[in-house]
């Protein structure tokens, strides 16, 4: 089937960007692989000076049967070994003279190719000029997305709640960052539209809309297929781009099981196979999208670890080329040591020893998430002042508290739920544990004229605490809860 090409969004360029010209020394770039032209045109240095002669390093074998945190032991029943030459080129290895040297802004070739046919076993994608760059992970490639298109005084929507450095990212830019209404299962679409149908006139209507569509943080909400899609028709009727930064994509651990037995059942039933995993996968932004109006921010950081800095973005080629311009006088690329070790394991693991590792990461997560939601029903007390709604996907959990049924809320915290939810912090963390306050994750914003106020009144007094389950071992993970749980406990005034 042939597609067609993604409408021209250029228009939504930044003034910065509008203003930028390809850096005319990488222009010249591609000539330095011709072996029959004598390059003299750039401070390249000489790879024989590169005192690195190959690279080696050894991982886990797909398909990682002893489960993905079993250290590989050497044997070739479990281990694989990825050596990289400086000098040759063999297989899909990126050589370290080539990976060590200034150029290939978009990515090594070997990377992109992976991740190229790695988009296409996941996402569904509806027209022809798409494509990925490499980038340094996504907290920069928000960064990027955010000089490309927006000047000061841009509006960007974004979640209620949203990840406190993307939203300092927009401050400091002088973006200005508008709450889209959420509740337990992210972004509300009806209510998106409302807040665009009735937005000021004479206000900037929003270039992007900046969504964390799974496991999102802070509150752990996952959109579902038909909530995007919804969305996706929004963004169409009031022509904004869509930016999903999804850290977190494939760790879509499904629905809570309470019942013990039903549970087993499917803990112990088979691995799903590679097209079972990919059909439990929810639709991203990428698959609906029809124009070229999405773009993917991927990150290595929760699958392969934060410290690779390496992640992609994809999008319509139109899109992508004012990236490219922007890293070439900003990150230039990702490190090349990065690029040969992750690329050189992903082409040894195959697509399908990449999907093993996701299914198997998906696994741990699973048991990590159920036994946070088993230990807060065991340890928190039994009211209705707190709410957990256990997270389908991602890395965190929240609990929400009724702030109102703080014994000393008028007397001592003058009706302030920000008031309890400081005092719950300082109380938390003075009995051994640390969960962040929901207030940190606010997005405040407002335009000039202003929108008209449709904040929900009626969770006025509803604060929240952010937790991960993702950065301790299991038992560390309950005393945590437990210690969490007896502090909220003693703050409240409550005994059961
Ligand atoms: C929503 C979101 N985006 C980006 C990041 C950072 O990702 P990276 O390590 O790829 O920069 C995080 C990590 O905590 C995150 O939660």
């Amino acid at each position: 089937m042939t597609f067609p090409e993604s409408k021209d969004f250029s228009y939504f360029f930044s003034q910065e960007t509008k203003s930028r010209r390809p850096s005319p020394l990488k222009t010249c770039i591609h000539h330095f692989s011709n072996p029959n032209l004598i390059f003299l045109g750039g401070g390249l240095p000489l790879s024989d000076y590169f005192p690195w002669d190959n690279l080696s390093a050894e991982s886990p074998l797909p398909p990682f049967s002893k489960g993905i945190g079993a250290p590989p032991t050497g044997s070739k029943d479990d281990t694989l070994n990825v050596a990289v030459k400086k000098n040759e080129k063999t297989g899909n290895d990126i050589p370290l003279a080539r990976a060590l040297q200034y150029g290939y802004t978009h990515g090594q070739p070997e990377l992109l190719d992976f991740l190229r046919g790695h988009t296409t076993e996941i996402h569904d994608m509806k027209y022809s000029d798409w494509d990925l760059i490499a980038s340094i992970g996504n907290t920069n490639s928000w960064e990027s997305t955010l000089r490309i298109f927006c000047d000061r005084g841009d509006v960007v929507l974004a979640e209620e709640y949203s990840f406190s450095s993307s939203l300092a990212a927009c401050e400091a830019q002088g973006v200005i960052t508008i709450p889209v209404p959420v509740d337990a299962f992210g972004i509300v679409p009806e209510k998106l539209e409302e807040l665009l149908d009735n937005w000021t006139p004479g206000a900037p209507k929003p270039k992007l809309l900046y969504t964390i569509p799974t496991g999102q943080n802070p509150t752990g909400t996952s959109l579902s297929s038909e909530r995007k899609e919804a969305i996706y028709r929004v963004a169409q009727k009031h022509d904004f781009l869509i930016v999903e930064d999804e850290p977190y994509y494939f760790l879509q651990v499904g629905n809570y099981i309470e019942d013990l037995k039903k549970r087993e059942q499917v803990y112990s039933a088979p691995r799903p196979t590679h097209e079972e995993f990919k059909k439990s996968l929810v639709k991203s932004f990428l698959s609906c999208d029809t124009d070229g109006r999405v773009l993917r921010l991927d990150s290595f950081s929760k699958i392969l670890g934060p410290g690779t800095r390496l992640g992609w973005i994809t999008g319509s080629k139109k899109l992508l080329k004012a990236y490219v311009s922007l890293h070439e006088v900003t990150i230039q690329c990702p490190s090349g040591f990065t690029q040969v070790l992750v690329a050189g394991t992903l082409h040894r693991w195959g697509q399908s020893g990449y999907l093993d590792w996701l299914i198997g990461l998906r696994h741990e997560y699973v048991s990590k998430r159920d036994h946070t939601i088993d230990s807060l029903a065991k340890y928190l007390p039994k009211t209705e002042v707190f709410t957990v709604v256990p997270p389908v996907a991602g890395m965190f959990f929240t609990i929400t508290i009724d702030a109102s049924a703080h014994p000393q809320f008028k007397s001592k915290y003058n009706s302030d739920p920000a008031q309890v939810e400081n005092a719950i912090y300082e109380k938390v963390v003075s009995r051994g544990v640390l969960v962040v306050p929901g207030g940190w994750f606010r997005t405040l914003g407002q335009t000039n004229p202003p929108l008209p106020d449709k904040s929900d009144k009626s969770k006025a007094n509803e604060i929240f605490f952010r937790g991960t389950y993702a950065a301790v071992a299991p038992e560390k993970l309950e005393e945590g809860l437990k210690r969490l749980s007896n502090a909220l406990k003693e703050e409240f005034g409550l005994t059961n």
